[in-house]
């Protein structure tokens, strides 16, 4: 089957999550995606948190499926002269290093593009060109805390919180991948490259963009009705943390079932339709609240919303969170189980749509890993190994033209 993106190189310069979980994402999708590594290390992720001593960690291997692994010291002349071999021929490099670090290696955005002008440069930094913070090197939490995310998640009473979501990181990565997508398509039109930048902050912030809308309306009427502050508690100037409450406009939270007290997870998430009052009454033999005034209304329910919930728990005491999602989606009401990364690994319908997936690996045998959560009718994205430090090293250098001896001799620069 062709892949939408075969004939497409990147030159993947990326290490940790935000840069990898982009170029992964591309790579599914076709693209062939040769990862430069520092000779000896590697990504530094290789050797992180590992659970099999001499393998590859998962942190590595769940994040550059399906790339080629090239190992290169691009300080030296000798490999410098390699990366600039493979940028001629590239369509797309993506970097997510420190600060300055493509600069002080040479390869300045005016140096590639004088290089190869139809390739698209890609960027992932903490912070945006120009801003105040831009020096700074970030991980995922401290872009949490910049954009906004933690300032606004969590629970009133509590600290900043960050989410186990990765808000900075993979999300940095798919916001880039659509940047080069674009660039792809312009270069299309234009026959031109171009630089694509994304921070973390800004990723971070576009996520949070329902709580900037929050600010605004604090600001204007001096409460926000769907926080549980409202109407018995005190708003200040700034978006409060609202715990687990809804951030549309429908009143949610997450509510104990059958077995919470020995199993931190029998919880699902309920949410509270204005149009679904009805069905909700139905469903929990409470139809004596349909018509009275007090529940009526989705501004009725508000002042003793949680009373309500309650009274839904009271329901859900004797019921599984999947009993209870199986009886209420009869009655058409948004809900979910909190499942597990346990149940989520197992989970039958996830194992067949191809989002947990099981791939064989050379040293440390099968590990799953989440496949792409895109699905296409005329294409299904297929989960290969992640690359050995340096396994295509040989084949790529080939592929530049290298004879057999051109190779040996830049053993000093290539060498794993
Ligand atoms: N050959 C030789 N040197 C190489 C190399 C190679 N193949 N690949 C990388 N290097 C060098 C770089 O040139 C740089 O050297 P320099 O600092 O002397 O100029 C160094 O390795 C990498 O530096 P840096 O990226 O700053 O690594 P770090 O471990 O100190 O910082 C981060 C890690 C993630 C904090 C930092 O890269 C960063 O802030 N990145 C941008 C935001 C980001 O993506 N964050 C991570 C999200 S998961």
């Amino acid at each position: 089957m062709t892949k939408p993106l075969e004939g497409i190189k990147i030159i993947d310069f990326t290490h940790v999550q935000a840069g990898p979980a982009c170029t992964q994402l591309l790579a599914w999708f076709g693209a062939d995606v040769i990862k430069v590594e520092r000779p000896g290390s590697g990504d530094v992720t290789r050797n992180q948190l590992r659970d099999i001593p001499d393998a590859d960690a998962l942190y590595f291997t769940m994040l550059n499926s399906n790339k080629k692994s090239l190992t290169l010291d691009t300080k030296k002349p000798e490999g410098k002269e390699v990366l600039e071999k493979l940028i001629r021929e590239s369509d797309v490099l993506v970097e997510n290093f420190g600060p300055g670090a493509l600069d002080r290696m040479g390869f300045s955005w005016e140096r590639l593009n004088e290089l190869n002008p139809k390739m698209i440069v890609a960027s992932v930094k903490g912070f945006s060109d120009g801003h105040h913070y831009d020096d700074l090197k970030v991980y995922e939490n401290v872009a949490q805390c910049a954009g906004g995310a933690a300032s606004t998640t969590g629970f009133w009473d509590g600290p900043p919180t960050i989410s186990a979501a990765a808000l900075g990181d993979s999300n940095t990565g798919m916001h880039l991948a659509i940047g080069i997508l674009t660039a792809l398509l312009g270069r299309d039109k234009t026959g031109k490259g171009q630089k694509v930048a994304v921070s973390m902050q800004d990723s971070v912030l576009n996520l949070c963009r329902v709580k900037l809308r929050d600010q605004q309306r604090l600001e204007r009427v001096g409460y926000l009705e769907e926080y549980p502050q409202y109407p018995h508690g005190e708003f200040g100037d700034v978006v409060p943390r609202g715990g687990n409450a809804g951030g549309g406009g429908q009143p949610g939270w997450v509510l104990k079932c059958k077995g919470w007290e020995t199993d931190s997870n029998a919880y699902i998430y309920f949410t509270i339709q204005g149009h679904a009052w009805e069905p909700i009454c139905k469903a929990l033999g409470k139809t004596e609240w349909i018509d009275d005034p007090a529940y009526k209304t989705a501004e009725a329910r508000q002042p003793h919303i949680f009373e309500i919930f309650k009274t839904i728990e009271a329901w859900l005491a004797d019921k599984t969170k999947f009993e209870a999602v199986d009886i209420l989606r009869k009655f058409d009401i948004p809900c979910a189980p909190v499942l597990t990364m346990k149940e989520l690994a197992n989970d039958p319908s996830l194992r067949a749509s191809g989002t947990i997936v099981e791939v064989p690996h050379k040293t440390r045998g099968s590990y799953l890993t989440v496949g792409s959560p895109i699905k296409f009718s005329d294409m299904k994205p297929e989960v290969t190994a992640s690359p050995l430090l340096g396994e295509h090293t040989d084949e790529v250098l080939a592929g530049l033209g290298y004879s057999k001896q051109e190779i040996f001799n830049l053993r000093e620069v290539r060498a794993v």
